[in-house]
């Protein structure tokens, strides 16, 4: 078995923690509205549907990829559309995607943007904080994503891979989406945390997780219900059980007098500026970001990839013979999963987080006026990227709800303007975990399409729900066949 290496951190904590947010959803709405009378009384909103309107605030749920590219092609790359009682800025393309990013990252903030809604589920951690808080925090964990670590962590994927594909029988049905679920929080608890026998917690954490996110599916009014079905009380049981998992595991490395390896050890021995070790909920924010971002991501991005594979004969095929050349029916090394070896899976994968990447929004408020693509922006307002639709627009993309792999050939890649691709966001605040999350989904896609085929069970397409990271609604369902 892998052993996760321990990690010893560089820098102490020195930032103080950022005061706890309003979670109750009245209190959010009524801040939201005193904000907007202040941005109002001194300046005007991009153009868009800036009246409220009961049918986009529908239509944001169920189809919010349509209505954003029909807003894009009428008013340009940023509009403002309402949600009932919020409008949000929409900035999309290439350009704008380059200036909120890059050139302009310093006009907005992450912690009062729209991920405030995680806030109760991840808590402080680098989703939804800002500033030297963030930084030292991003420092002290970026060991455990250096390329030398990954590398590491790829054995660990591997074997999770061919232990979980050697249990699927000829004929067996599987819902995709929830079995890669607990595989990849598998993966996440070993490889990140550095938890080395699981136990089945990845069953719990997986159930925790999908009830916990499952409330951002509702409309407002639903999600404020305090019944003892509700999904209220269902997210609050639900968060109380992904605690218990986690604070058990530090209460227990703690008790022990040993950090132990992956990320939690490095979160376990780093000190505040005073020298004492981090407060057990510091920890536990931290952890259960990481934990969040980086299974549901990789879940999605690999279900999709096995529908689009399921329904492009031609691409799987490929993808099928590129493995039988290069690895001759052995199980791949971590030297396979560089993203050189591979090159046709990589650029399935790639195609995959163009159509359906699974952190579609990037939600910011501005902290100062800013101009994007000559639109006046005002401070203090939402201000919302989308990866998925500058990902469908045809003029970067032509025919762009077509899966063709062949877009990322390296000289029609090249030509894409910076900001066109951006599945992993980009600048200061790139992805931390893009280097695992790629290795992941080689070694997923290495290790299960050599030894198996996946036939789909419907020809049906999925309803992609936001919820809040893309996904097939009900799931997929495959039949799998060995090869
Ligand atoms: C296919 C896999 C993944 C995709 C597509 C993805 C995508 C993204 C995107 C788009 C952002 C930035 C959002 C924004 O600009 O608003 C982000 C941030 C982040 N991701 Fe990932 N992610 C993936 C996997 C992972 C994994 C495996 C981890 C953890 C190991 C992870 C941890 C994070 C963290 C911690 C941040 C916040 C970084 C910061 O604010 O400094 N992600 N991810």
């Amino acid at each position: 078995m892998s052993a996760i290496q321990t990690l010893t951190p560089t820098r102490s904590i020195a930032a103080a923690r950022p005061a706890p947010m309003e979670a109750g959803i009245l209190a959010r709405i009524a801040d939201d509205l005193r904000r907007e009378h202040r941005i109002r009384s001194r300046a005007k909103l991009p153009p868009g549907s800036t009246a409220p309107s009961w049918s986009h605030t529908r239509r944001i749920i169920a189809d919010p990829l349509g209505l954003l590219l029909e807003h894009e092609r009428r008013f340009g790359p940023v509009f403002t559309i309402r949600l009932l009682y919020e409008p949000i800025v929409w900035a999309i393309g290439a350009e704008v995607n380059h200036q909120i990013l890059v050139g302009d990252f310093d006009a907005f903030q992450w912690r009062e943007g729209r991920f405030a809604d995680l806030w109760p589920l991840l808590g402080d951690g680098l989703l939804n904080t800002d500033g030297p808080y963030h930084r030292d925090f991003r420092m002290l964990m970026l060991p455990a994503f250096h390329r030398d670590y990954i590398a590491a962590v790829a054995e660990t994927m591997i074997e999770e891979a061919v232990r979980a594909a050697e249990t699927l029988r000829d004929g067996e049905v599987i819902e995709i989406y929830h079995w890669v679920r607990e595989l990849a929080l598998r993966i996440a608890l070993r490889g990140l945390l550095g938890i080395d026998a699981t136990d089945g917690r990845e069953r719990t954490l997986a159930a925790a997780f999908e009830q916990s996110l499952a409330i951002h599916g509702e409309p407002v009014l639903v999600q404020m219900l305090p019944f003892p079905r509700s999904p209220r009380t269902k997210a609050i049981a639900a968060r109380r059980r992904l605690d218990a998992v986690v604070r058990a595991e530090i209460d227990e490395r703690r008790r022990r007098g040993d950090s132990g390896p992956g990320v939690l050890g490095l979160l376990l021995s780093a000190t505040d500026e005073h020298g004492a070790p981090l407060r057990s909920s510091v920890v536990r924010d931290q952890a259960v970001t990481l934990l969040f971002a980086g299974h549901d991501t990789t879940t999605t991005t690999f279900t999709f990839l096995v529908h689009e594979l399921g329904r492009t004969p031609r691409v799987r095929a490929d993808v099928e013979g590129e493995l039988d050349r290069v690895m001759c029916a052995r199980n791949p090394a971590p030297a396979d999963l560089d993203g050189q070896a591979l090159p046709v899976l990589e650029r399935s994968l790639k195609e995959t987080l163009r159509r359906y990447p699974p952190a579609w929004v990037g939600p910011r408020r501005t902290v100062r006026d800013v101009t994007l693509e000559g639109v006046r922006v005002p401070a203090e307002i939402g201000v919302h990227y989308s990866s998925w639709v500058t990902h469908h627009l045809p003029r970067l993309y032509p025919d762009p709800f077509r899966f063709d792999p062949d877009r990322f050939l390296p000289d029609r890649e090249a030509s894409l303007p910076r900001g066109a691709y951006v599945p992993f966001g980009g600048g200061s605040r790139m992805c931390l975990g893009k280097r695992f999350g790629e290795y992941e989904l080689r070694a997923l896609s290495a290790v299960l399409f050599s030894r198996l085929r996946l036939e789909p069970l419907s020809r049906q397409d999925p309803r992609v729900v936001t919820t809040p990271t893309l996904g097939p609604k009900g799931g997929l369902r495959f039949v799998v066949r060995p090869r």
